[in-house]
């Protein structure tokens, strides 16, 4: 579709007397399959031309008529009110169609767009010593699809874990071990543990208020370098990293770099004193902040009367540090709604520093995900772990395939695949700046709109391929595929690279996912309505294509959301 739209352009763009970009990004899906496959909307040369955008698209098409008789990928060109219709030859699109993905297989889609230009992209994060709680699920799988995603664009990507290891948060944290901890409690389920040291120490506090003062005092300790302290902080945060890559490992999720909060203790006052050389910090009841108030915005608080450095401080050393390193072409924060204002602030200050790079910084937004209630015991109270909601994801696909398929090999691998495939597809399918209402029954129903369902699909042709007499053949005349079912597969096997293009410029996994439960749809109503293996000769073979097609669109796809395709389930 890519080379059709280009050809388009080609065409186009010497008529219209506009830039090819923005002829490019003016062609539309029109949104019947008859009215055309791309289509131009005249408006736009209305006012320049003096004309009507009905004539101006007449006056198009009967213009285009000539030259598109030489074109390899427009079959047809028409006008329809304001609307310059264009028309693919059905013939080029299948067979370039099939046989790209035939040959370029895992690649097929892929664009070349990012080459050579780095992409970072800060996800997950979590707070050590706290549990790996639900609200880190959304951004560690959003996180990791755009960084699939944008791989598949060319881009270079770097994923970095932003780990929450630093704060006075840990100087309560080690006081509540040296008063109630026990290190073989401790080994035996760290996170747990050190999560309810925290929730003691602040019922404790509450009684004796001089315990905040003495927290505090331990942080002090921390940052002084202090043996003891660090010791312990850094004992916590193996132990935390110990339990996240566990989880990490079942996603199959790896970082680039992790680098924590911590990681920039030494260049906060660097830049710190940057800010003042610029004169941009002032003293506020002993605090120093970025006053902001000239562009709306509350100010940016960088170190507290106590001498404390903040989350803020943190984050404007480590986007200068990534410039530094990575002169990234776009720096993306996968980072809940509620931290929204904070990237306003940093982005604002990296701005008044002057540093052009600050505008190719993006906070890629979600909203909350709730649990229905009833459906899971939580070790704690109602904080959900991430690892319990796995394993029950896992326990209920074992269950499915249990009654419906129990002869079924590696059974616990394919449970896996399916239970956390249900749990990413769950998140990523919503748009992502909505709630999510996470229903159990929803998201691992083999028919609605779940990863179960595509990856069902998929198993279903890696079946019909492993029959016997069945081989995939490339060289095949493709033209035979003329019926609406498979000119509509095909047709959305050709639109799989604009799909990720559109997913990576929105930062929305939902557009691929949404494509792929539609590619499924179409794959359903395809096999009911044509025969594969029974179709005579060179039909049966092209079709065997067309599914081997599908197939690789199907793994490529999921693969883009972090979801495995089992060839059998
Ligand atoms: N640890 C933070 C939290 O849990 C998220 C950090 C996001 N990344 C960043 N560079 N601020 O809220």
């Amino acid at each position: 579709m890519e080379n059709f739209k280009n050809e388009i352009v080609s065409v186009l763009q010497p008529l219209v007397q506009l830039a090819e970009k923005d002829v490019q990004q003016q062609l539309t899906v029109p949104p019947e399959l008859k009215m055309g496959d791309y289509s131009f909307p005249c408006f736009v040369l209305s006012k320049s031309w003096k004309r009507s955008p009905q004539e101006i698209s007449a006056f198009l098409a009967e213009k285009l008529g000539e030259a598109i008789e030489e074109s390899f990928w427009i079959s047809d060109v028409k006008s329809v009110g304001p609307y310059l219709n264009f028309f693919c030859s059905r013939e080029k699109l299948a067979q370039e169609t099939l046989q790209g993905a035939f040959y370029e297989k895992e690649k097929y889609g892929h664009l070349q767009e990012g080459q050579g230009k780095n992409v970072v992209i800060d996800f997950s994060a979590p707070n050590i010593a706290k549990p790996f709680g639900i609200g880190h699920l959304r951004s560690t799988v959003i996180g990791s699809s755009l960084y699939r995603i944008y791989e598949a664009m060319g881009y270079n990507c770097v994923g970095i874990n932003h780990l929450g290891d630093w704060g006075t948060q840990f100087g309560k944290l080690m006081l509540a071990y040296k008063l109630w901890g026990s290190e073989d409690s401790l080994r035996e389920d760290p996170i747990s543990y050190l999560y309810q040291l925290y929730v003691k120490f602040h019922k404790a506090a509450e009684e004796d208020p001089s315990l905040e003062e003495e927290g505090r005092k331990w942080f002090k300790k921390l940052e002084d370098g202090e043996e003891e302290a660090l010791q312990l902080w850094s004992h916590f945060r193996d132990l935390s990293l110990r339990e996240f890559n566990r989880i990490y490992d079942r996603l199959d999720i790896t970082f680039d770099a992790e680098q924590g909060e911590s990681f920039y203790n030494e260049m906060l006052a660097g830049t710190i004193d940057s800010l003042m050389e610029q004169n941009l910090v002032q003293e506020s009841e002993g605090a120093l902040i970025v006053d902001l108030e000239a562009f709306g915005l509350p100010p940016c608080l960088l170190r507290k009367k106590d001498g404390a450095t903040l989350y803020a401080t943190r984050d404007l050393c480590a986007a200068i540090y990534r410039y530094e390193k990575y002169r990234f072409h776009r720096l993306i924060y996968v980072v809940g709604a509620a931290q929204s204002l904070h990237f306003q602030q940093l982005f604002k200050v990296l701005e008044c520093m002057g540093f052009p790079w600050a505008e190719r910084c993006v906070h890629v937004p979600f909203g909350l995900i709730k649990f229905k209630e009833g459906k899971m015991s939580t070790r704690m109270g109602n904080l959900i772990f991430l690892e319990d909601v796995i394993d029950k994801a896992v326990e209920l696909a074992r269950q499915i395939i249990e009654e419906k398929n129990p002869g079924l090999k590696d059974k616990n691998r394919v449970a896996e695949m399916i239970g956390i495939g249900a749990v990413i597809f769950g998140d990523l399918s919503n748009d992502r700046i909505k709630d999510i209402d996470f229903d159990w029954d929803k998201v691992l129903d083999f028919s609605g709109e779940t990863s179960p369902y595509i990856q069902y699909a998929h198993a279903r042709i890696c079946s019909i391929l492993r029959k016997e007499n069945v081989t995939v053949i490339p060289e095949i005349n493709t033209s035979l595929l003329e019926t609406g079912e498979e000119q509509a597969l095909i047709l959305a096997l050709a639109r799989f690279s604009e799909t990720i293009k559109k997913a990576a410029e929105t930062y929305k996994p939902s557009i691929l996912a949404r494509y792929l439960i539609e590619l499924t749809r179409d794959f359903n109503n395809f096999y009911h309505q044509c025969p594969v293996l029974t179709a005579e000769g060179e039909l049966r073979q092209a079709r065997i294509l067309l599914i081997d097609g599908v197939r690789q669109v199907l793994v490529n796809g999921l693969y883009l959301l972090g979801i495995e395709a089992p060839s059998e389930m």
